[in-house]
């Protein structure tokens, strides 16, 4: 790679960062957030430093799944604004250099879709095959996704007396991605924002709307599954040339790799790595890094375009449906111990600084390890400030709380009376009195500017986009020492998983004779290390990430 390279495959050094318009912060003081709120929060997103936003859905909905019941794709829901405030808010992230990815849910819409109102109205209107219809339901052992509220893939529609598919709730029923009209409809929502300035899309439940039906038969396919993915990555590159697909596809490495395109890479251009986030929070519940060394180390090797997309917590449960139920249950006992933390027998609900009871120390480490890790970090909005969640809400809803600006009331988010607000700030002591922005952006040692640090680094070491993960071998079993290189720069990477001190001694192999490692996060120090040695103490949850650089070089430490 040459360092150019990090402009033209930009996501690889990109730092992402998910939020939800009506949770960000309402400006017409509704209770509901908006566009024109989300406006005024460009500069501080752009002072963060991430470079792309991740908004998650925001068109019209009945909003029985925050938004993910999509019954217009081509609209903006009023609550939010209208196609100006959205146009803005593109122009103002172009003019401070942040992309925008949309979520592009076409696995399913809202039954209030005009397309799904027509198609259950008979057995033969018009649009009647964009869903997917059966008489009698096969026997399959598809399970649906929440299986707290629905007990079966199928629903019985009354009125033509069949029954639709839908892998999520029963008011989303799934699109019928075999039908080529469906398919030309997909690729004209794709193609009407791009042309409005996105940048690519997170691209939803990607799992399922790949998958074929009992009772489908290849012929009834134009192209196999991953084809039809390769399909829209075709188009995406056609309408502009470096848009992106982030694709949500909790599956084994196998698969994934197939969702990529394989080796030809013309797939889904990232995934997130669900397997190294569940395998975090075992390693941080052992405080052992194996298992997320394990993890790491079964990604398959990616074509260069191909990128992974790290996260601790993202909007949804904090699934571990990929640990064995031992390993589930330890994580449960460590993080997440009560029932009301627990959702749909396989995830936690909480976020992160609970779960770590609010240690600093631990929170940080957790923060720099992901960061350090080859991928692209993307983060949670509020995980910049340590919020938490209000779990009486209950279920995903519990960390889907307003951002929270100031210690004042309704922590800044609005004006509204607090009966009106989309959704109540979190109450207890991750309430806005104890965490929010304002007062973190005037504390120097607060976890925002820790973040903010955090990302510089990263955005300075694209080392650690384009790289892969090495382990270093090291006798501490609670120390992660690892390694990322690439043609520009190479960092060494060192994490603590226990509360005690711990040294850590390893040796790097080839070394240049003047090669030194400069501390990038913590005191600066510069290693001069021995025949490779190096001897590092560390705190409690200590981290480091040491740049390797020579004297000669015209590399900044
Ligand atoms: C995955 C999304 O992350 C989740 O929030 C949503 O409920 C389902 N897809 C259905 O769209």
């Amino acid at each position: 790679m040459r360092i150019t390279d990090t402009a033209d495959l930009w996501w690889k050094s990109a730092v992402i960062y998910c939020l939800d318009v009506e949770k960000f912060l309402d400006w017409d003081d509704d209770g509901v957030g908006d566009f024109a709120g989300l406006v005024h929060r460009i500069d501080y997103l752009h002072e963060l430093g991430v470079t792309c936003l991740w908004l998650m859905p925001f068109s019209p909905t009945p909003n029985r799944d925050d938004g993910y019941d999509i019954s217009d794709f081509y609209g903006i829901d009023p609550r939010l604004g209208d196609f100006g405030d959205f146009v803005e808010m593109i122009r103002m992230t172009q003019d401070r250099g942040i992309r925008v990815i949309i979520d592009l849910v076409v696995n399913h819409t809202s039954d209030q879709h005009p397309w799904f109102r027509d198609s259950r109205s008979s057995l033969d209107s018009r649009r009647r095959d964009f869903y997917v219809w059966r008489r009698k339901p096969p026997k399959s052992n598809d399970r649906p996704v929440f299986p707290d509220v629905e007990d079966s893939v199928w629903q019985f529609d009354e009125r033509t007396r069949e029954h639709y598919l839908h892998h999520f709730y029963r008011f989303q029923p799934d699109l019928n991605v075999t039908n080529p009209e469906v398919r030309d409809e997909i690729a004209k929502v794709m193609g009407f924002w791009l042309q409005l300035g996105v940048a690519g899309f997170r691209v939803d439940a990607v799992p399922f709307l790949l998958q074929m039906e009992e009772g489908d038969t290849r012929e009834d396919y134009l192209e196999t599954p991953v084809e039809f993915l390769k399909s829209l990555r075709g188009i995406l590159g056609r309408r502009s040339g470096d848009a992106v697909m982030l694709g949500e596809a909790n599956l084994p490495r196998d698969q994934q790799f197939e969702y990529f395109g394989g080796d030809d890479g013309d797939g889904l251009t990232m995934q997130f790595d669900f397997i190294a986030m569940q395998n975090l929070y075992l390693s941080l519940a052992r405080e052992d890094p194996r298992p997320l060394v394990d993890a790491l180390t079964s990604r398959p090797a990616l074509p260069v375009e191909s990128q992974w997309a790290n996260f601790v917590r993202n909007h949804d449960e904090l699934t571990l449906d990929k640990l064995s139920d031992e390993e589930r249950q330890e994580v449960f006992d460590a993080f997440g111990p009560e029932p009301e933390m627990q959702v749909y027998g396989r995830g936690i609900i909480r976020r992160l600084p609970t779960m770590l009871h609010g240690d600093p120390r631990r929170i940080r480490m957790v923060y720099s390890l992901m960061f350090s890790l080859p991928g692209t970090p993307v983060l949670f909005y509020g995980e910049e400030i340590g919020m938490g969640e209000d779990l009486a809400v209950g279920s995903r809803s519990a960390v889907r709380t307003p951002m929270q600006w100031t210690r004042h009331a309704n922590g800044g988010f609005s004006r509204a009376p607090k009966r009106k607000l989309v959704a109540r700030v979190v109450p207890d002591g991750f309430g806005p009195e104890h965490v929010n922005v304002s007062d973190q952006r005037h504390d120097p040692d607060s976890l925002l500017n820790f973040m903010r640090l955090l990302i510089r680094r990263r955005r300075a070491s694209p080392e650690l986009g384009w790289g892969s993960f090495e382990l270093i071998r090291q006798s501490a079993e609670s120390v992660l020492v690892h390694q990322v290189r690439a043609a520009e720069g190479r960092m060494v990477a060192i994490h603590n998983f226990r509360g005690e001190p711990e040294t850590a001694v390893f040796r790097l192999t080839d070394l240049e004779p003047d090669d030194r490692l400069v501390d990038l996060l913590v005191d600066g120090r510069v290693i001069e290390p021995e025949d490779g040695e190096v001897s590092m103490a560390l705190d409690g949850y200590g981290y480091r990430w040491l740049r390797v650089i020579n004297p000669d070089s015209k590399r900044l430490g």
